[in-house]
């Protein structure tokens, strides 16, 4: 059975798009049971409708707490059939949720975050990697905890930064990555790879029921990032 999950946004919702597509394609074994949106008019909505998803938006504002609101996303997405076997999506979702909504979905939350974490959280986790003046930027998909952009990594995926560039140049490039990393990792939960130990998540590699095994030759010539890059000789 494909894995079901609901997936939150709150803008445009590309990785949404990059989810429906991996699902339309057959590389990704899950099935969208439902989309919400806490904002009108993200386009995000707009994508699950034209792929025929249902939907449902839930104006945060229409509740007057926190918890009511997680409450009311919590009995959405059982009805439309994401229970104990499925998983919670945060794609774009910018809103930090409660132990309401967290103690309904244990650890089946995962979320995706334009930087390389525990660096840079919060909103704006590409402009701030940029105007620091990092190297090396990236994107993080990690389960989500009471923290905001806190719990457990599941996969990193890191991209150069030139001098000069700011977030408006930097963010497209994460993003691009962010299509391929996010997909990916709700695989691996569909085929229940992860093993969640403390703050690690272990990947288990395909067919192989026990943990501890990494999933790459990980020489770190074959998979090093250095930005700019290293010369002849070092
Ligand atoms: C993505 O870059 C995602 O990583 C980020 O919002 C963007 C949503 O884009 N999330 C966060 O910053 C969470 N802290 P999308 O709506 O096109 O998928």
């Amino acid at each position: 059975m494909s894995l079901p999950i609901a997936v939150l946004v709150s803008g445009s919702g590309s990785n949404l798009q990059s989810i429906i597509d991996r699902i339309e394609e057959g590389t990704l074994d899950a099935e969208i049971k439902l989309v919400v949106s806490n904002k009108a008019g993200a386009y995000g909505i707009e994508r699950a409708k034209k792929h025929g998803l249902p939907y449902k938006v839930l104006l945060h504002t229409d509740y007057r707490s926190r918890e009511a609101f997680d409450q009311a996303m919590v009995d959405a997405i059982v009805e439309a059939g994401v229970g104990d076997d499925g998983l919670v999506v945060m794609a774009g979702f910018m809103r930090i949720v409660t132990t309401i909504f967290l103690g309904a979905f244990e650890n089946r939350v995962i979320n995706i975050h334009p930087a390389l974490l525990p660096s840079f959280p919060g909103v704006h986790g590409q402009s701030d990697a940029a105007d620091y003046g990092v190297k090396i930027a990236g994107c993080t998909v990690h389960f989500v905890d009471e923290e905001m952009d806190h719990g457990p990594v599941i996969i990193q995926a890191a991209v150069p930064c030139q001098a000069g560039e700011d977030g408006n140049v930097l963010g497209p490039r994460i993003l691009k990555l962010e299509h391929r990393v996010f997909p990916q990792a709700i695989q691996w939960y569909a085929e229940n790879r992860l093993n969640i130990e403390g703050r690690h998540v272990n990947v288990r590699v395909a067919g192989k029921p026990c943990a501890g095994q990494p999933t790459v030759d990980t020489e770190p010539k074959t998979y090093a990032l250095v930005w700019p890059p290293l010369e002849e000789g070092f």
